[in-house]
């Protein structure tokens, strides 16, 4: 079943998620690996008298077919930001993604080149699987916008 609830994969200490609640995207459920969790928890019961309430959070390792079907996907929008980095883990993310949306849904990749080995396989393996469009700099928010940093839509090929 398709869910309009969104979820974050690799939400690190949880900024885009929350920043993206604050813009009206509720009930986002923030994943991460185990180790990642305390911290993450932790700087979110923080910010819960500013959000209002403790945003939902799950274990979530890409490799890890069972804690993606513990989230009972799909959903029609899927969030990652700055989580391509690491070389083997590229095909995981992807796996993950592809996983996790829903056929009419979206991923919103905030990407930043930070590995050159990691960013060739990401996007040579990342258009086989998904129609990938860049949004403009333009369309990006000024107060936001960074010029290395660069945000893509993704959708499963119809
Ligand atoms: C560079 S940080 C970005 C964090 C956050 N999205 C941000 O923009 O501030 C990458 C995140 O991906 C997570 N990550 C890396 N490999 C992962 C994997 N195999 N499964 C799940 N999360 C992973 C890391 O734990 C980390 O929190």
């Amino acid at each position: 079943m398709e869910k309009t609830q969104p979820v974050e994969l690799g939400t690190g200490c949880g900024v885009a998620a929350m920043c993206l609640y604050f813009l009206g995207l509720k009930d986002v459920v923030l994943t991460d690996i185990a180790p990642v969790m305390p911290a993450l928890k932790h700087n979110l019961k923080r910010n819960k008298p500013v959000l209002g309430k403790m945003l939902k959070t799950s274990q979530l390792h890409w490799n890890n077919s069972d804690q993606i079907k513990a989230l009972k996907p799909s959903f029609d929008f899927v969030i990652a930001a700055d989580v391509v980095y690491i070389e083997e883990s590229v095909k995981p993310l992807l796996a993950a993604m592809e996983a996790m949306v829903s056929d009419s849904g979206v991923v919103l990749l905030g990407y930043q080149v930070r590995s050159p080995e990691a960013h060739a396989l990401f996007w040579e393996q990342c258009y086989r699987i998904f129609d990938v469009q860049m949004v403009p700099h333009e369309h990006l928010h000024p107060e936001y916008a960074y010029e290395k940093f660069d945000v893509y839509i993704l959708r499963n090929k119809v």
